[in-house]
Order: structure tokens, then sequence, then C-alpha cells
């Protein structure tokens, strides 16, 4: 195939991932040629510091990022991360009918729907697989693979430094500050671990899963959180003895409701929280920093994604896919996928979402404890699903497993039985996953 002319590239960022795409594209510059049609030209790249990159050529460096993306390039690549200046760049970039290829979660899950219809008024292309779990392929299945299936369920571990935290404890029994720490000095968390271990980062993985899968509009402000420094050695063990493990999920879903008169209604539900699920489930076995993604969808059924969540090549190589697809629609003249959210979906507040939850109490050991306990239970309408009782010398300890429920009646189950005068601590409570409800 004859070449066609080069493919101009602009890169914002070369850290982390910035310098492995650099290395890629030079490394494999004979190939990439070859699969687009074209050669892909680097014009540029934009960072903070320009002495400190030794490692790329320095006339491609410049500290205006603005005049760089405004120059004469078919392609803006980016991964600088957070909202503002890449938020600006990338409208700028889209709106003058140059495509985009991001890594940044951030951006996609506050700013979607602005970025697509910036693409939308030139006929840009806008690409993000880097943007949800690393290296692994899986927001293009969910925009063109699965796009003739009706997907019904995304669970997934999305953020590698809470699942190496929780598999340390898991694999320890040691606490969960403990085991940060130990993250930490290993080079899994970062100086402030914040956006991963309160959940911030994968909610904003969750809300570009959900919008994909359900084609609705969902952001991260949609996304009920919880993170993971409430999980104690306890909870940890509690789940062991019940032959489960506690993973962090982010959970997508579709629920459908069907009224007395045959009517349904859907909506979307979309949360992080940490959550036990059975040792057997495909997600238990992930483990370190490692994430996978657990789909369900009529046609298709279950299906998982596993893979290297993070890491500067692997992000680089989701980023290199993207690239290639987006070169290749420029020298075809075609368009990628655009954003889909004709269904619009209502999104459920977590109060409103089923879930199922464990709760471990610490009880007086004498008759009718059981009953008082359950009674709590019938009065907010929460059934239950399994019940083990274990006396010691003054005290003991009840496990209760629900079915599902909604969350507020069992929120407000377990802070009424915590009150009762029998129950003399709660010692755990997790929502449980992974399961027939
Ligand atoms: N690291 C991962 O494993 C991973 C995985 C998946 C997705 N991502 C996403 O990929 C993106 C980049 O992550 P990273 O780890 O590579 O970040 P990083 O190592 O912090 O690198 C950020 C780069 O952006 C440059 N930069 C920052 N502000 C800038 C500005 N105003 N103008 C121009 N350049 C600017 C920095 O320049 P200086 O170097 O000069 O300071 C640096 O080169 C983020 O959106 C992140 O969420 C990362």
């Amino acid at each position: 195939m004859p070449e066609g002319k080069p493919i101009r590239v602009a890169l914002l960022g070369c850290g982390t991932v910035g310098t492995e795409i650099v290395r890629l594209l030079t490394d494999q510059a004979v190939d990439l040629t070859a699969r687009i049609g074209a050669p892909v030209e680097l014009t540029g790249i934009a960072v903070r510091k320009p002495n400190k990159h030794r490692e790329v050529p320095a006339h491609l460096l410049t500290t205006d990022a603005a005049a760089l993306v405004a120059s004469d390039v078919d392609l803006v690549v980016e991964v600088i991360g957070g909202i503002e200046p890449a938020r600006t760049l990338l409208l700028d970039a889209l709106r003058s009918g140059k495509s985009v290829v991001t890594a940044n979660k951030a951006l996609l899950a506050e700013h979607s729907g602005e970025l697509f219809e910036a693409a939308d008024s030139s006929g840009a292309d806008l690409y993000f697989e880097a943007a949800v779990a690393g290296a692994i392929p899986l927001l293009r299945p969910l925009r063109e693979s699965l796009a003739g299936d009706r997907i019904t369920r995304v669970m997934g571990i999305v953020n590698g430094t809470t699942n190496f935290i929780l598999s340390g404890m898991d694999a320890t029994g040691a606490s969960y500050s403990e085991t940060l720490e130990e993250a930490s000095r290993l080079g899994y968390a970062e100086a402030d671990p914040t956006a991963d271990v309160d959940g911030f980062d994968a909610a904003s993985k969750a809300a570009i899963l959900a919008s994909l899968a359900f084609h609705t509009r969902v952001t991260a402000a949609d996304v009920h959180r919880e993170g993971i420094s409430a999980v104690s050695a306890s909870d940890i063990a509690a789940a062991k003895g019940l032959g489960r493990t506690v993973k962090l999920l982010a959970i997508c879903e579709r629920v459908t409701e069907v009224a007395e008169d045959g009517t349904t209604t859907e909506s979307v539900a979309a949360r992080v929280h940490p959550a036990m699920i059975p040792r057997g489930h495909p997600l238990a076995g992930v483990n370190g920093a490692f994430n996978a993604v657990f789909v369900e969808a009529d046609a298709a059924g279950e299906m998982m994604f596993y893979g290297q969540g993070a890491g500067g090549a692997p992000t680089a190589s989701a980023v290199l896919g993207d690239l290639v697809a987006v070169a290749r629609n420029r020298v075809v003249g075609g368009r990628g996928p655009r954003e889909s959210a004709y269904a619009g979906l209502p999104v459920r507040s977590i109060g409103q979402t089923p879930t199922r939850y464990h709760i471990s109490l610490d009880v007086a050991d004498r008759a009718g404890v059981l009953a008082q306990v359950a009674a709590v239970f019938a009065e907010h309408d929460v059934s239950i699903a399994a019940v083990r009782q274990e006396g010691r010398v003054d005290d003991a300890s009840l496990v209760i497993v629900t079915h599902a429920a909604s969350d507020a009646a069992l929120r407000s189950t377990v802070d009424k039985v915590g009150g009762l005068p029998v129950v003399r601590d709660v010692v755990s409570v997790m929502r449980v996953e992974g399961e027939e409800q």
C-alpha cells in the first residue's frame, strides 16, 4: 500500500505514561506506519519543566501546550491528567477538527458531554481506552463489540492500589494502615493516596463504564463512593470465615422494575464500595495491582477482562491502540464511534439501590437474642438469607447475611440492631456481591 502523508501528533504531558508513548512511537515507527498506512510524526511535546526531560529530543519540548494544540496537527494525545488545563486544551483541539486520544479518567467522568459535543461539531474522534483499566481492552469492547447486545451489569476491580492493599490484608491479616504503609514503601500507593483509597479514582472509572454500558450520561457525582480506609482486619477475618474475600468494587447495573400493571421501568445504578465476594468468584482471584472487569450481557452472557490496570508501558499500549485507530480513520476518511447517550436512563441513588449486607455482631449469650435481632430485620422488611450464631463464655457472635433489600432499609436495620441492649458491638458491616440475590 502506498504511504499516505504523515499523521501529525501533538503530545501533551511526558510523565509516567507520556515517556512510554514516546518510546513506543520511536521503537515501533515502522510497524505503526504499516498498520496505519501513513507514518506518525510527533511534532511537539508539552510539559511544565523541559529541563527535566533529557530522555526526549529537546527540540520537541515546549511549555506552551495551547500553541502546540493550535499548530498544524491531526491528532492530540493528552496525558497531563486533571481537569484544567486538559479540558480547555482538548475542547480547543476537538472544535478545530483535531482528533483526541486521552487517558484522563477524571476529565472524562466529569466533562464527557461537552467533549463529545465539541468532537461532533467538527467531526473529530475522541478515544479514551486508557482511562479505565490501563492496558486492558475494555472500553472498545463496550463501545463497539457489544454494541449489538444489552449489557445488564459491569462489576470490576479498577484500582490497583486498593486491590494491592486489600489482597495484602487478606494474605497477612494485617491492619489497613500497616498494609497501606507497605504499599507506599513498595511504590504501589502515591504519597497522597486519597484519590485511590477514598474511591475517587474508581468512581471516575465507574462513571465512564456506566455511560458506555447503558448509553446514558453518568458523571462521577452520580456514583455512590465509599473507600477502603474503614475496612478492618476483623472485616477481612469475618469474610474469610464465610469463604469470602473483600474487594473494592465498581458496580454499574441496569435496574429493571416491574410494576403491578406489568409496565417496566429501567434505571441505572453506579457505586464504588468495599464488598465481600465468594472466594470462588472470578474477581476473588485478582490480586495485587491487577485489574479485572466482569461484564454480563443478555446474549453474550458473562465475560471477564483481566490485565495490568496501570503503569507507564501498559497504559501507553492502550493509548497507542487508540492512536492507531484514530490515525487509520484519518487515512481512510472515516470516523470512530460517537457518544451514545440516547437511552438517557435515570440514575438511582444508593438508598434506592438493592444490595445485600453481611453483618457481624457481638451479642449477649442468652436466650431470645436472635429473636430480638430478627424482629428488627422483619420490621424493616429485610429478609435474612443465613445466620450463624457462636457462643463463647460470656458473650456470643451472630453473623447475618441478608437477601437483597434497598440500601436505605439495610442501613436503618443495622442502626437499630446496633442500639439493642443485647448487642454489645457491631463488629463488621459489609455489602455482599457476586452470588445469587
Ligand atoms: N500512571 C498510570 O499508571 C496511569 C494509568 C492510567 C491512566 N493514567 C492517566 O494518564 C494521565 C497521565 O498520568 P501520568 O502518571 O503519566 O502523570 P505524570 O507522570 O504526573 O505526568 C504528567 C505530565 O504532564 C505534564 N504537565 C502537567 N501539567 C502540565 C501543563 N499545565 N502543561 C503541560 N504539561 C503539563 C507534566 O510535565 P512535567 O513532567 O514537566 O512536570 C508531566 O510530564 C492521567 O490522566 C492519568 O490519570 C495514568
